[in-house]
């Protein structure tokens, strides 16, 4: 019998408003894969509408320390795949890990992942779970506050994450980057302390959010009130077009009724918790 491995990985939600391609969070929903050694025979199996092929994310991460030759890979994902959600972070991390553990290693993975990624907020929150900040190479850890709670926003339409960066500018003006420079350390600040108060003021951004918003016009629109529903605040997940909602506990009923018939046709709505623990492996 060949060797069998199962990894499982977070979503992640990036950017949490200032912290553009630098802070990031794992949420409470999965990708498995499954690859198990079948000498002679390469195949990926899924009921995603994704590469079976060498193009594959997880194949992909996977060749990154092994050749994927004499593996069948299986792929099983709740994260919704309109974009935002480190879906293909998700799917790098669990090929890297897979070969990683197959190959007996101890690599690095958060350069691999960030590599192959292209920016290192989705893959930090994938491999560490948890609240993290990217620096460096390296990622710092917070814990979630008590009380905080995210609503994930998921619309029916996706939006292509290439499209979103190349909607960014190389530059951007120096008064938009101290603007997200003070409001990400008042949100890192707000986290770290549990001031959701300080939380809310923090959720601001004006580095990716508006300059993409013409991608996004729903999405943006309840980001903008999300403050009248009752939320601490709203960030455009990621690229987007998804959105994380924050609210209080003892708010989030209510936001979820207000925000329901503004979704109802074109996203879909859930609870979601940060996820604390990061990306596993095991054998089976
Ligand atoms: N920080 C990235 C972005 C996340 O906003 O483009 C998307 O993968």
């Amino acid at each position: 019998m060949g060797r069998r491995v199962l990894a499982r990985v977070p979503a992640s939600s990036a950017n949490l408003g200032p912290g553009f391609d630098a802070f990031a969070a794992a949420l409470g929903i999965h990708m498995e894969l499954e690859v198990e050694e079948t000498p002679g025979v390469f195949a990926v199996e899924t009921d995603l509408p994704i590469s079976r092929d060498r193009r594959n994310l997880v194949v992909r991460g996977f060749e990154r320390l092994l050749d994927a030759e004499g593996f069948t890979f299986r792929i099983r994902s709740e994260i919704p795949l309109c974009g935002g959600l480190g879906t293909s972070a998700a799917a790098y991390v669990a090929g890297l890990l897979a070969a990683d553990h197959l190959s007996g290693g101890d690599g690095d993975l958060l350069g691999a992942a960030t590599e192959l990624e292209g920016h290192p907020d989705n893959v930090a929150a994938a491999l560490f779970g948890g609240i993290v900040i990217c620096i460096d190479g390296a990622t710092v850890a917070l814990a979630p506050p008590a009380g905080l709670e995210l609503i994930l926003i998921a619309p029916d339409e996706p939006v292509r994450t290439r499209l979103a960066r190349d909607a960014l500018p190389a530059e951007v003006p120096l008064a938009d980057a101290v603007f997200n420079v003070a409001h990400g350390a008042v949100l890192t600040l707000g986290l770290a302390t549990g001031d959701l108060e300080l939380v809310a003021r923090g959720l601001a951004d004006r580095i990716h959010q508006d300059r993409r918003a013409h991608l996004y016009p729903n999405s943006i629109e309840l980001v903008r009130r999300a403050g009248e529903l009752g939320a601490l605040g709203a960030t455009i997940s990621g690229a987007g077009p998804a959105v994380l909602v924050w609210a209080r506990e003892a708010d989030t009923q209510r936001v979820i009724a207000e925000l329901e018939p503004l979704v109802s046709g074109w996203a879909q709505l859930q609870r979601v918790a940060v996820e604390a623990e990061g990306a596993q492996v095991s054998e089976l």
